[in-house]
């Protein structure tokens, strides 16, 4: 990888790198065109990094089908995909962890122990190899596009964090690689998510900012759906999400699932 961005940067090349999981749906496909958009070569990481899940977490079950996402990062063109094994991500010596404090505490952080340091960890790492000008992240995990931008400029890392809208299915749910373990009674449990971050944002447009309303409202929609177990649901600062701010953030359990979604609610709500 350091060969190739090397000879790229030579022949004054820019880089655009969109980081994944695999499991790849139209909102990673969107980071790609984002990066095409602003860049000369455009690299795709696939890596399920073990070091972002707890133990009782999906790691083990988490979707991947590598023969799809080739074909759908061949179809989009992409100059390479940066696609390391595990064992070399992590040799058994690695000692280096990269943790992120305070903006890593509350809600996401709260929720999933060490999953940011994961995320930090691995994050620096892919820059590290693929040494990007343009980094490209989704607005549907704001709390760690907001880690990874801490990180950036913290570490002087000079790449530039790009976040792009979250892509929605017709009905608003949150495109998200997790969304296949849905059986089809989750799935339409599912949009009460997005119903209720546009609901919430309706009430915030017509004059609504009492804090604790705007919470009972996405509340009160969470609690009308039986398959739905609130996990969080809190408006926050944007770039410290701490309260008070106009970022709804949710997250929520349907069976063994879990899901977030966000909105800014002084955005119009599209999707
Ligand atoms: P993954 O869940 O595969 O997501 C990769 C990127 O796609 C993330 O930046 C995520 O925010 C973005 N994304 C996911 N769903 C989206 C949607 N519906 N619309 C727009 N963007 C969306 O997030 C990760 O992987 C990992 O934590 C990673 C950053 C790769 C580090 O391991």
């Amino acid at each position: 990888m350091h060969v190739a961005s090397r000879s790229w940067r030579h022949e004054g090349r820019s880089i655009g790198l969109v980081p994944t999981m695999g499991a790849l749906h139209a909102g990673h496909m969107r980071l790609i065109d984002a990066a095409r958009g602003e860049n000369n070569v455009v690299v795709v990481s696939v890596f399920v990094n073990p070091l972002q899940f707890g133990p009782n977490e999906d790691l083990n079950r988490y979707p991947r089908d590598w023969q799809r996402d080739y074909s759908m990062l061949r179809d989009a063109e992409v100059d390479a995909v940066y696609r390391p094994s595990v064992e070399r991500m992590y040799p058994p010596d690695a000692s280096t962890r990269v943790h992120v404090s305070g903006i890593t505490d509350t809600l996401e952080g709260a929720a999933r122990p060490g999953h940011f340091e994961g995320v930090a960890t691995v994050v620096t790492k892919l820059v590290g190899a693929v040494e990007p000008d343009r980094a490209y992240f989704g607005q549907k995990d704001a709390q760690q596009a907001a880690v990874v931008k801490r990180l950036f400029r913290d570490l002087d890392l000079g790449v530039d964090i790009r976040v792009v809208p979250t892509v929605r299915e017709p009905d608003g749910l949150a495109l998200s690689s997790r969304n296949v373990y849905l059986d089809p009674q989750q799935r339409k449990a599912a949009v009460s998510l997005s119903t209720a971050l546009r609901e919430a944002a309706h009430a915030y447009a017509s004059g609504q900012r009492d804090p604790e309303r705007l919470r009972g409202l996405l509340l009160g929609r969470l609690g009308r759906e039986p398959l739905v177990r609130v996990e969080y649901a809190e408006v926050v600062d944007p770039a410290t999400f701490r309260k008070p701010g106009s970022l709804a953030v949710l997250a929520v359990r349907i069976g063994q699932t879990r899901l977030i979604d966000n909105h800014d609610l002084a955005l119009p709500f599209a999707g």
